[in-house]
């Protein structure tokens, strides 16, 4: 398989878990380059059913190796139950999952920052987080106050941690917020250090390695474009680059090696949390979706917002991901829809947008402008190849790979492994 990053072209939850489950059986490595315990990917192998945060779902597939970004911000005790959690299952960890020692730690006072902040946020409206201590820890990087995993091996790691807490605490104080014993959470993380310390690698020349001996690697990404750090509608996103150049710095993997860029979408958009939604449907379509798409979050149990598909998010998607093919997943969600509405452009104070506007102030004033499509109103949850799905829906397909200029490659029509369908990229349909 050619290097390939794999990244979600919305806001999230486009069903990448699976989607890289699929890939995972062709590559030899499975890195995860940035977020945290934020993201959650969900797979279905028969009956069992895994929600991943941390840990890439390479894990799921024998002797695939895995690894945990530099990119990513790691709550180590989150992961240590991630850990045991699939170890219960029969699934062997040891000798296949890596962390990078220059990832960051989440911490306890990451996790009080991020609550206070939603509670009294400093721009008058909440981002509407995971509150897993995400956008603070990402802030202690920047500021180089970080402590990284590879600082659990350090013999002065005690003295770094005691250190950290106590000036949080002050902080947290000057917030009135809780605050944290300092001895108590030493004495914890240092019995976490000692119990993930096998685990903790230098990832990159693992990876280079691998490479140099023609093994392929997957770059998984969390969350999506509409939530990077840069290109999201910032401030209502996350605080990583979720798109495929947070993939190179992410993990060490450099440009000229990435072959492929596949970029995931849903057949139509969903959101969670606060910030500009275009096409979000607020009335029984917008439920009707949430019910039979069961869009409710996997790290958290929210409803998601859900709406039409976004041409105008795709294309800006395609374009800053470099996006090669696209996964289109939930397909079978539509099955039972009359009519169905892709927005082609916003208008927004009297001017027609057909690239996304930088400001999500402009952005939650954009009207979407629909083009409609006749649903094909049959089920397509047991099509295997594309001559078994309905001719209207191919037509729905065509139009998405011909309005964003990107074939499709994968077709998702259910949960399971088996309900996934690889196109011919050089076939005559479903091409750009
Ligand atoms: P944070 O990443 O917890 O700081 O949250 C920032 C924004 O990103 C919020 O709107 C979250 O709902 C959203 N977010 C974070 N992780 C995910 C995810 O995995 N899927 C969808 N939205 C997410």
């Amino acid at each position: 398989m050619a290097n390939t990053v794999l990244v979600g072209a919305q806001w999230g939850d486009e069903g990448k878990g699976k989607i890289i489950d699929v890939l995972a059986e062709e590559a030899d490595w499975v890195v995860r380059f940035q977020g945290g315990n934020n993201a959650g990917h969900t797979v279905e192998i028969g009956s069992e059913r895994y929600v991943l945060h941390l840990i890439p779902s390479g894990i799921l597939h024998p002797g695939k190796m895995c690894v945990i970004g530099n990119g990513v911000v790691v709550d180590p005790v989150a992961l240590l139950e991630e850990i045991d959690g699939v170890e219960q299952r029969g699934i062997v960890t040891k000798g296949r999952l890596f962390v990078s020692d220059r990832a960051h730690l989440v911490f306890p006072y990451h996790k009080l920052i991020d609550e206070y902040r939603e509670r009294k946020p400093a721009a008058g409206t909440p981002i509407g987080t995971t509150k897993r201590g995400i956008g603070p820890t990402y802030g202690d990087k920047a500021a180089r106050v970080g402590v990284r995993v590879g600082d659990m091996l350090d013999p002065d790691f005690a003295n770094l941690l005691r250190e950290r807490v106590e000036a949080n605490n002050k902080m947290l104080i000057a917030s009135e917020a809780p605050t944290l014993d300092v001895e108590e959470t030493v004495a914890t993380y240092l019995a976490v250090a000692q119990r993930l310390a096998p685990y903790i690698a230098d990832t990159i020349p693992m990876i280079h390695d691998a490479m140099a001996k023609k093994q392929s690697v997957l770059l998984e990404g969390a969350q999506g474009t509409l939530l990077d750090i840069d290109f999201g509608t910032y401030p209502f996103v996350t605080s990583s680059n979720a798109t495929s150049g947070g993939a190179c710095t992410g993990s060490g993997m450099p440009p000229n090696r990435i072959d492929r860029v596949i970029g995931v979408v849903k057949a139509y958009s969903t959101r969670v949390g606060e910030g500009p939604f275009p096409t979000e449907l607020h009335d029984a379509m917008g439920e009707h979706i949430r019910k039979v798409g069961h869009e409710f979050g996997a790290t958290t149990g929210r409803p998601r917002r859900c709406g039409w598909f976004d041409l105008v998010v795709a294309r800006y998607a395609a374009h800053v991901n470099g996006v090669t093919d696209w996964a289109v997943t939930k397909l079978d969600v539509l099955d039972d829809v009359e009519e169905i509405k892709v927005c082609v452009a916003y208008e927004c104070d009297g001017r027609r947008y057909e690239h996304l506007p930088a400001s999500a102030r402009v952005l939650a004033r954009c009207k979407p402008v629909y083009e409609s499509f006749p649903g094909w109103k049959t089920s397509t949850k047991s099509a295997q190849t594309l001559e078994d799905l309905p001719k209207l829906c191919r037509s729905y397909l065509n139009a998405l790979a011909r309005l964003t200029g990107t074939p499709i490659s994968i077709l998702s029509n259910g949960p399971r492994r088996e309900s996934t369908m690889r196109l011919d990229l050089a076939a005559a349909v479903i091409s750009a």
